[in-house]
């Protein structure tokens, strides 16, 4: 099991930096866990002293109104990290997270967390450079959120599914959907109707393609260009 704990970190983009030694002793800090589809591993305002690296699955990253209506910020992808926002700043949970398919994740505690930072500066501005990217990312969806109009926030979210896809030359990228029509729609934040309705345009148009679980993004520039 060790043996496969360290071969994984040796894939998670944040770990591939240090060197094997640096990794074997983060192994046995390292605390296994299994959600199933739904499960929700942690809600916003809950005290939080870990920090997950998600090994297999996928999950959301989400905030909830007192209607119910959800909000998703993220999906999370094997080898991302999460729940550091928490441990940084010692204040609660930030958002909810839970688990859109089985998954897998590893732990560490706080204290070995924060030295870790202490002990690997390099690896601390690798972890910045992550959170800054994050923050990019949430102040596009702030000002797509505020000042486009339905067409610009579909084609953020859909922008954003591409690190994603798989490139497959002219025919464009291809996406697989880890989201339902309507998680997707609120994450652009507009209605599952409107979503649909603004997806159909842009197959009319030949920007994208739909194939069930799978969107092939034909011509990315179209979408660009109605993103913020
Ligand atoms: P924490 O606040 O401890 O718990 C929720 C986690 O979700 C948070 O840490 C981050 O890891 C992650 N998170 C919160 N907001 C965002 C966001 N806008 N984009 C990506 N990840 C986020």
């Amino acid at each position: 099991m060790t043996d496969d704990k360290y071969l994984m970190l040796r894939h998670v983009f944040l770990f591939q930096e240090l060197s094997a030694e640096e990794l074997k002793k983060l192994v046995p800090l390292l605390k296994e866990g299994g959600y199933r589809k739904n499960e929700v591993l942690f809600r916003a305002n809950d005290p939080g002293s870990t920090l997950f690296i998600l090994r297999s699955g996928r999950v959301k990253v989400t905030l909830t109104d007192r209607h119910g209506r959800e909000v998703i910020l993220r999906v999370m992808q094997p080898g991302e990290i999460f729940g550091e926002m928490a441990i940084l700043d010692g204040y609660p949970r930030s958002a909810t997270v839970t688990a859109l398919e089985k998954s897998q994740v590893f732990t560490l505690d706080r204290d070995s967390f924060l030295r870790f930072i202490q002990e690997h500066p390099h690896w601390s501005l690798k972890m910045l450079a992550t959170l800054s990217r994050r923050l990019r990312k949430a102040n596009e969806r702030i000002g797509s959120a505020i000042l486009s109009d339905a067409h610009g926030k579909v084609s953020r979210v859909l922008l954003d599914l591409i690190p994603d896809g798989e490139w497959e030359g002219k025919e464009g990228i291809r996406v697989r959907l880890a989201l339902t029509r309507q998680q997707l729609a609120a994450m652009a934040g507009v209605t599952r109707e409107t979503f649909i309705r603004v997806l159909k345009e842009f197959e009319r148009a030949g920007s994208i393609r739909t194939e069930g679980k799978e969107i092939i993004i034909v011509r990315q520039t179209d979408l660009s260009r109605e993103a913020l």
